[in-house]
């Protein structure tokens, strides 16, 4: 499906936001796991959230949605009839492995192409480590295991794990095939990746100690389910903020979206740029932040996003390089080689899209560099499938010098599927 996109003059209204993909991932899991009921209010709508429900149904949870909640009655998991299928959801498969590892069964779990041709070696490991084990697919020319899985439920020990690279994935992982295992189960971390797993096995009664990037969780967990509410999702908040400060006029409310520190760097990033926004009535649920947001239109500096940072804004850098080319002095990126292994190569689809609208980008293999200044020529944008990228470039055509059509608009709906009528609410 395509969608054209006409440019606009403002950014104006006010918007709610779908629950936040990260925390939905997390809660459908572990509702599925706990014993008892789990109610979640504002569930993801996007399709990857749905793929973890999904998952959960088939391992025999009961899941049941009323008046827009997920009820579900979680606990003993069942060998599923089927291969289990995490559609394009890197998040479902990553996570999910670590409690399948330590299951009494055998579970297959694969995906769609995109899926099928990102790395696991990642979650591989540290679940080998902890006595799992689990098959891989071999790819040709490329080293490593990719899905479809297959993983034979073991017992498991608890490990000491220091994670080779930044991923909140594979932290999640490893902790959650610890609520099964023997002994305590240790993560360190390189960098501070977002923590919802952190504070979502706490709420569901884990006993945990987080000291800055070491997380240790104690053996014998249980989980009890409970009523919780997902923030809106800051992530997807990212394309309206950057809409807002591409043009001339804004004036834009973004009611409940999730601050949790880990994921505000975002903010703090943009209004070091010059951004005008206000956070207002920050308010505490189920141990993350919630608040909202008031935008105004801005002049943008640019900057550099790199180290620490590029961890934390990960998911944001295809809609910041949009900004970036429209800022005063350009934006670089360093220490993002992770973006090659997301969806879809998000440096290569970005600096695809860019040049088709013109727009100078450098790449190298583990970022970029945008000059500022730049204006954006209408034309047609290849999404490549990639839900961020279908927005970011969706982004970018509002500031175009005439209507642009996404290709392959309907991948949005990975994380947004109300991406497109929203903007149109707000974009005139
Ligand atoms: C996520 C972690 C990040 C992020 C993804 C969601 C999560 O992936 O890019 O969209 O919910 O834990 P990595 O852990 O692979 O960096």
């Amino acid at each position: 499906m395509n969608e054209t996109v006409a440019p606009a003059k403002a950014i104006a209204g006010a918007i709610t936001l779908p629950g936040d993909k990260s925390i939905s991932h997390r809660y459908g899991m572990l509702g599925g796991i706990a014993e008892g009921t789990t109610t979640i209010h504002n569930y993801s709508t996007g399709a990857d959230c749905q793929s973890t429900l999904a998952c959960m149904a088939a391992l025999g949870a009961r899941i049941e949605r009323v008046d827009g909640k997920i009820i579900l009655h979680g606990g003993r998991l069942r060998e599923p009839a089927e291969q289990l299928d995490a559609g394009n959801s890197g998040s479902t498969i990553r996570m999910l492995s670590g409690i399948l590892a330590a299951q009494g069964f055998t579970t297959r779990i694969g995906g769609d192409e995109s899926l099928s041709r990102r790395p696991m070696d990642r979650v591989i490991r540290p679940l080998t480590e902890m006595g799992a084990h689990i098959e891989g697919r071999q790819l040709s020319g490329r080293s490593g295991s990719f899905p479809p899985l297959t993983i034979h439920g073991r017992p498991l020990h608890g490990i000491d794990y220091a994670l080779p690279m930044a991923s909140a994935h594979v932290k999640s992982c490893v902790l959650l095939a610890g609520l099964f295992a023997a002994g305590d189960t240790i993560v360190r971390e390189p960098v501070r990746t977002r923590d919802h797993t952190e504070i979502a096995l706490q709420e569901f009664g884990a006993e945990m100690e987080v000291h800055q990037r070491v997380i240790k969780l104690a053996a014998g967990a249980h989980l009890t389910g409970r009523e919780l509410v997902v923030p809106g999702d800051l992530s997807s908040a990212a394309f309206f903020l950057v809409a807002a400060l591409l043009l001339p006029e804004a004036n834009l409310v973004i009611h409940n979206v999730g601050l949790n520190p880990t994921r505000s760097s975002l903010l703090d990033f943009l209004t070091g740029a010059g951004a005008a926004i206000k956070v207002i009535d920050v308010k505490q649920s189920g141990g993350e932040l919630i608040g909202s947001l008031r935008i105004r239109a801005s002049k943008i500096k640019g900057g550099v996003i790199e180290g620490a940072l590029t961890a934390a804004l990960i998911d944001e850098i295809p809609v910041l390089a949009i900004l970036g080319a429209a800022s005063s002095g350009g934006l670089v990126v360093r220490d993002a080689s992770e973006l090659r292994v997301k969806e879809t190569d998000r440096i290569a689809a970005i600096e695809s899209n860019l040049r088709r609208m013109g727009v100078e980008i450098e790449t190298a293999p583990d970022g970029f560099r945008i000059p500022g200044g730049q204006s954006f020529h209408a034309t047609a944008i290849d999404s490549l499938g990639d839900h961020r990228i279908a927005m970011a470039f969706a982004v970018a055509a509002l500031a175009a010098d005439g209507p642009c059509t996404i290709l392959g608009a309907e991948s949005a709906g990975v994380s947004f599927p109300e991406f497109f009528s929203t903007l149109r609410e707000i974009a005139h």
